[in-house]
């Protein structure tokens, strides 16, 4: 069931009307509805109840305290690709222990901050971060457990800026150079190794691609085992896509499945990083329509949230539904374009929409709970929206607005020459 429906025209989300959140924080505002993060959580636990498993969220997706609280309080783990995420993982109560870290460009700073919390794994990207490590963990004193991320070259056959399974891709390192990384990383005395890793992309919609490069990593985990380098935990990274529009993924449930029937008896803890799987229909962004501007060329409904707080249209030509939360029947259709209030063609988030709006209107966009607050900036010196939990009839604010005192702050004009 969807936690955002419409009841006799007017949107609610869980138990309350979008109007209301509208009326109560303001727009532009990312709402979420905790039933729903729980629910794909809940899917992801239940296809794997019965083999060992951790579940660590792309913590990317969605970094929301709020949202890394309900996910932590209901057993997930996390996978993070910096400091930041690591410490708001521990903020919003999250264990380390379930912790994975991603990343190419990881600094020792943040190698040594996650070896004091205790991390459950590095993914190591290169073999130059393989001797990195081993010497934070040396002036630690500790052994810093690792897996390699591979890049299987396979071709995820999604949009190329969110593909990074390909060898021309910045990630992970070929086959051949992880039998090598893990051969060195045998040797040295503070990295044990634990796993074998890899992430082919985002937004998959189809099981091959998937189902590929897994068979890859088993062949490489038989080649280790035959050089007395064992694998305790596979981790496929994240990348199960959602539905926007009218894409067809697979379900959490058969996408699991189909990883166990591959893996087959193989003992091995298996390491999933959903992200956008568990966050994005969790969350729709409110913005109101300012201005409508028919124009010879195009009907332009300006509203008040841009690129800066949503930029995926902008950045990926992504697709994502535009509804009014209150249904007009007084007022035409008409086909426009969703446009926001920054000083660039690209400020998008929606074109060609035939949607019967006026002035004042209140809008949804919906799929929005993964990379959307999370990638938004204050471009144009543009506060950062509100962010609110639907638990039920109840609202949570999990971020307030930003105020203009926050956009200033930490900045300081020059001194007086003198
Ligand atoms: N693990 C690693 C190492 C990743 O790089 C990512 C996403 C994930 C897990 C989670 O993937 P997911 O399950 O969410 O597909 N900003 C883009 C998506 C970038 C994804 C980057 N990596 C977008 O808005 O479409």
């Amino acid at each position: 069931m969807t936690h955002f429906h419409y009841q006799q025209g007017e949107l609610f989300a869980e138990g309350v009307r979008a109007s209301e959140i509208a009326r109560q924080f303001g727009t532009p505002c990312y709402v979420y509805s905790r039933a729903a993060l729980e629910q794909s959580l809940a899917a992801y636990q239940q296809a794997l109840a019965d083999v060992p498993h951790l579940i660590c969220y792309a913590v990317k997706a969605n970094s929301s305290l709020a949202v890394l609280d309900i996910l932590a309080r209901q057993g997930a783990g996390f996978d993070i690709v910096s400091i930041g995420e690591l410490e708001r993982v521990v903020a919003a109560g999250g264990d380390p222990a379930k912790t994975v870290f991603s990343g190419v460009g990881k600094t020792a700073a943040e190698m040594a901050r996650a070896l004091e919390l205790g991390i459950h794994c590095f993914n190591l990207e290169s073999a130059a971060e393989l001797e990195v490590l081993n010497r934070v963990a040396a002036e630690r004193g500790v052994v810093a457990p690792v897996s390699v991320r591979v890049n299987p070259d396979v071709d995820a056959r999604t949009h190329p800026y969110i593909s990074t399974g390909l060898k021309e891709n910045k990630f992970g390192v070929t086959m051949e150079e992880a039998l090598r990384v893990y051969r060195r990383a045998a040797e040295l005395p503070h990295v044990a190794v634990r796993g074998l890793d890899c992430h082919i992309g985002s937004q998959l919609t189809e099981l091959t691609p998937f189902i590929d490069a897994l068979r890859r990593l088993l062949t490489l985990v038989d080649q280790l085992a035959s050089e007395g380098i064992s694998i305790e935990h596979l981790d496929l990274g994240g990348g199960l896509g959602v539905r926007y529009r009218d894409e067809e993924p697979p379900s959490i449930a058969s996408y699991v499945a189909a990883i166990r029937a591959e893996l087959g008896e193989r003992q091995v803890q298996l390491v999933l990083e959903p992200g956008r799987s568990i966050a994005a229909n969790a969350g729709l962004l409110l913005t109101t329509v300012e201005y409508t501007k028919p124009t010879p060329a195009h009907n332009f409904a300006l509203v008040d949230a841009g690129m800066n707080d949503m930029i995926r249209p902008a950045l990926y030509q992504a697709w994502l539904d535009i509804q009014p939360i209150e249904a007009r029947t007084e007022v035409q259709p008409r086909t426009w374009d969703i446009v926001g209030p920054v000083c660039e063609t690209a400020d998008f988030l929606g074109k060609g929409r035939e949607l019967a709006i006026a002035d004042g209107d209140v809008l949804a966009l919906f799929g929005a709970g993964a990379y959307g607050f999370t990638m938004s900036s204050n471009y144009n010196s543009r506060p950062r929206a509100a962010e609110v939990i639907v638990d039920g009839e109840q609202l949570h604010l999990a971020r307030r607005r930003e105020t203009l005192e926050d956009l200033l702050r930490g900045e300081q004009r020059l001194p007086d020459k003198g």
